[in-house]
């Protein structure tokens, strides 16, 4: 059985005791998902995974997203997987950091919910760490449960009903990629702006999370700048310290997140000296984040 570890309680846990190369029993299945419900995160070490092995097991917990980059030169064929890394698909060599696609990573150094810029956002991400630097790359994680919770109940009231808008052109934007100039046919028809709740409650457990990040730009009804610093402010709230973990990571360390209770965020490493190569498993919403 998969032993659970915490690292942050109600946040965090490391799971021990599981190989993620073979498909598992249905029991150790659901003694993750179990330990899924409390922690937002979850930590996998020493998971030496081939790009099948990480799509069979995502795939237990539903579809998976079509990576909106897919229409792009990769490092791997399959549009379910998401190709994060410095290293140059064409050459093998580093990316230059003033590249298109590392201009374009550069968007997840600022705090996110994946795919909250799709008609339908994510639910889990899976992360795994095939190359990792030896210092920096840390990918950090904030709750955005207790975020929510620790909001005073007027502020959670009017939140429930309020809807903000979400634009990957625009989280872009804001690390100096230009989508307007950038983005192909494809893309941009893919992801138009989208509004989503600013509220996410998990039908199973009952919790209520805070639902902001930096796809979102505006809140639908209100002055576009006030909306913008309100936004802005919440994001600020969610990242304080009591709320948030950093992972560091290992070789082969998968971590896998609920996108519906933490925002994440990427850190800066030297990508002019180091390697990074993760891969990327997203599994799908079934519904909108709208109650
Ligand atoms: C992601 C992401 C941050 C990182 O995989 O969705 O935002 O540290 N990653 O690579
Ligand atoms: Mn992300």
């Amino acid at each position: 059985m998969p032993r659970v570890e915490v690292i942050k309680p109600e946040f965090v846990a490391r799971i021990e005791g599981v190989d993620l190369r073979i498909r598992i029993s249905d029991a150790d299945f659901e003694a993750i998902c179990e330990a899924f419900s409390h922690h937002a995160v979850l930590v996998f070490p020493s998971q030496d995974l081939t790009d099948d092995q990480q799509i069979a097991f995502a795939e237990r917990f539903g579809p998976l997203e079509s990576s909106v980059r897919r229409h792009r030169e990769r490092n791997i064929e399959n549009p379910h997987m998401s190709d994060l890394t410095n290293v140059d698909p064409a050459t093998g060599g580093l990316l230059d950091d003033n590249s298109e696609a590392m201009s374009y990573n550069l968007g997840n150094q600022l705090w996110h919910s994946d795919s909250s810029f799709k008609k339908v956002p994510a639910q889990f991400s899976m992360l795994s760490g095939r190359e990792v630097p030896p210092e920096g790359a840390e990918t950090e994680f904030a709750d955005t449960r207790a975020a929510w919770e620790a909001l005073d109940s007027d502020r959670q009231a009017w939140l429930e009903s309020q809807t903000a808008m979400h634009s990957l052109a625009h989280s872009r934007g804001l690390m100096g990629y230009d989508a307007s100039e950038k983005f192909l046919s494809e893309e941009k028809n893919e992801v138009p702006p989208v509004a989503q709740p600013m509220m996410f409650r998990n039908a199973n457990t009952g919790r209520k999370a805070l639902y902001v990040g930096s796809h979102a730009f505006e809140i639908v009804g209100m002055d576009a700048d006030d909306g913008y610093q309100l936004i802005k402010g919440l994001v600020e709230h969610a990242t304080q310290p009591q709320f948030t973990y950093a992972h560091a990571w290992q070789r082969y360390d998968l971590v896998m997140w609920d996108n519906r209770a933490s925002l994440h965020r990427g850190r800066p490493w030297d990508t002019q000296r180091y390697r990074r190569v993760m891969r990327r498993t997203t599994v799908a919403g079934r519904e909108s984040a709208a109650a």
